[in-house]
């Protein structure tokens, strides 16, 4: 699968996590919980991937993109550190909601940096049978992710 492409549904994957959140508004504090477990455990594999293949291969291979991923890796360590946060606050603290509105507005915001601002200018350097290439490599890597967020590159920059 092309890098772009896959990295693009694992976007659309946590957004609808996102709005299951958002719409559980009145669920229990445990099923809020098991949502935000799901969207850590996809937002992990997610950084994990990218910082482990796609934001190398774009630096080496595309340098304009060079400030961009210097700063979606600084967003990711924001991320991470919210998700190990979340994962030792007790669901039923009333600070519970805020922390995870706070983790969707910066995933959100990173989203579309990453989606408008620079994925595109990867897309048209690298074309499409490196884009494959390393899409491959990207979706064999997710079985390697750690569980723990604070395992991931960013978390310790
Ligand atoms: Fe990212
Ligand atoms: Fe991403």
């Amino acid at each position: 699968m092309d890098a772009i492409v896959l990295l693009k549904e694992d976007h659309k994957t946590v957004e609808k996590l996102f709005k299951e959140f958002e719409k559980a508004e009145d669920a229990s504090p445990k099923e809020k919980q098991k949502i935000v477990q799901k969207i850590a455990h996809e937002l992990t594999a997610h950084a994990y991937i990218e910082e482990e293949i796609f934001y190398p291969a774009a630096r080496a291979e595309v340098p304009e993109t060079d400030d961009h991923v210097l700063e979606s890796v600084e967003e990711h360590h924001v991320v991470v550190w919210l998700l190990s946060e979340l994962d030792k606050l007790d669901p039923a603290d009333e600070r519970y909601d805020a922390k995870v509105t706070v983790l969707i507005e910066n995933v959100r915001h990173h989203v579309e940096e990453e989606e408008q601002e620079w994925f595109p200018k990867v897309r048209s350097a690298l074309g499409r049978n490196k884009l494959q290439e390393l899409g491959e490599r990207m979706e064999k890597a997710k079985a390697d992710a750690p569980a723990d967020p604070l395992k991931l590159l960013s978390a310790r920059q």
